[in-house]
């Protein structure tokens, strides 16, 4: 696997320390669910259990690291819906598209529904999120999410993204969509799940069609953001470039995270629209977590 990174030695800042941070194990973060807790009052009953919660100043103030050895899904809290565990670069992906309440959201690719619960609680459970999900056996995860974090603003749907009826418009789309997931993939001890440059082939036409259909579901002031936990170009700024390459899209700038790094605009033979250096990479030297790409994405003009 680490042979596989050696391919984005030329964009990767400080490359050495990228390989090395995969040796360590990932954190284990959690957000605060608002919906039925604070972040004050959970961290107090966790304290009372001789558990110590580490602030991270990310955001909205609800995303903390617990110990390592501490196992979060079998706490009372997580059963009772005050915390989820959660990467923090996933939880980015929803500040950057900030939805606001009273506001329609589709979420293209929902299970396990770590997004769509934290744009809920963003929406303070207002609104509508319609929570899309193709594979059947994902949709109990997803539920299970949802109505343990007391989300009941959501529909489920159960398209390929890529098909989705274009029946209504949406203020807001979330496209976290299925990728090779180099960015979850931690050393030693851990195998990589499959060939990533195999399953890239055929995904990467899937992804094409589902930033185009993503973007066509929005308003005309919609926003949408794309995201993979992905390094590859190919699944990243190639996508976002077939996107501006074939509709009206713009990319809006953001800078969430401290350690936040630009999107590519050349590798190998290939040279994508400038633009895409507004796009986000998180790497995990950067911030420790899963590695992730973003994009915030509006109507031209
Ligand atoms: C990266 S995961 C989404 C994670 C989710 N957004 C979250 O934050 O918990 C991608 C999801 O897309 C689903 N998926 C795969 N192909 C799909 C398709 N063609 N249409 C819709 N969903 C699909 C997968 O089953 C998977 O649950």
């Amino acid at each position: 696997m680490t042979q596989r990174f050696e391919e984005y030695r030329d964009f990767i800042p400080d490359f050495d320390s990228f390989l090395q941070s995969h040796t360590r194990p990932l954190p284990n973060h959690l957000r605060v669910n608002l919906l039925k807790s604070s972040p004050a009052s959970l961290v107090r009953m966790l304290r009372e259990k001789g558990v110590t919660l580490r602030p991270i100043g990310l955001g909205d103030g609800t995303f903390y690291e617990a110990p390592r050895t501490l196992s979060l899904g079998k706490l009372l809290e997580y059963f009772l819906g005050y915390i989820h565990p959660q990467a923090l670069t996933s939880c980015v992906a929803s500040l950057i598209l900030a939805p606001r309440p009273n506001s329609s959201v589709l979420d293209l690719c929902a299970a396990p529904g770590g997004k769509t619960s934290h744009m809920a609680q963003l929406m303070g459970n207002t609104g509508v999120i319609v929570a899309n999900e193709l594979h059947q056996r994902r949709h109990a995860p997803l539920v299970h999410t949802l109505s343990r974090l007391g989300v009941c603003n959501t529909v489920l749907t159960a398209y390929p993204a890529q098909e989705f009826p274009l029946k209504e418009r949406f203020d807001f789309v979330m496209a976290d969509v299925p990728c090779s997931g180099e960015g979850r993939w931690r050393f030693p001890g851990e195998p990589y799940p499959g060939d990533a440059s195999k399953f890239r082939s055929g995904m990467v036409e899937t992804q094409k069609r589902m930033i185009l259909r993503g973007f066509d579901l929005l308003r005309k002031e919609g926003i949408m953001v794309y995201s993979t936990c992905t390094y590859s170009p190919a699944e990243n700024e190639g996508i976002v470039d077939f996107l501006l390459k074939n509709r009206e899209a713009e990319l809006v700038p953001f800078n969430y995270a401290p350690g936040m790094e630009p999107g590519v605009s050349k590798w190998r033979k290939e040279e994508f629209d400038g633009r895409v250096q507004r796009a986000g990479r998180f790497y995990p030297h950067r911030i420790d977590s899963v590695g992730f790409f973003m994009a915030k994405i509006c109507r031209r003009g």
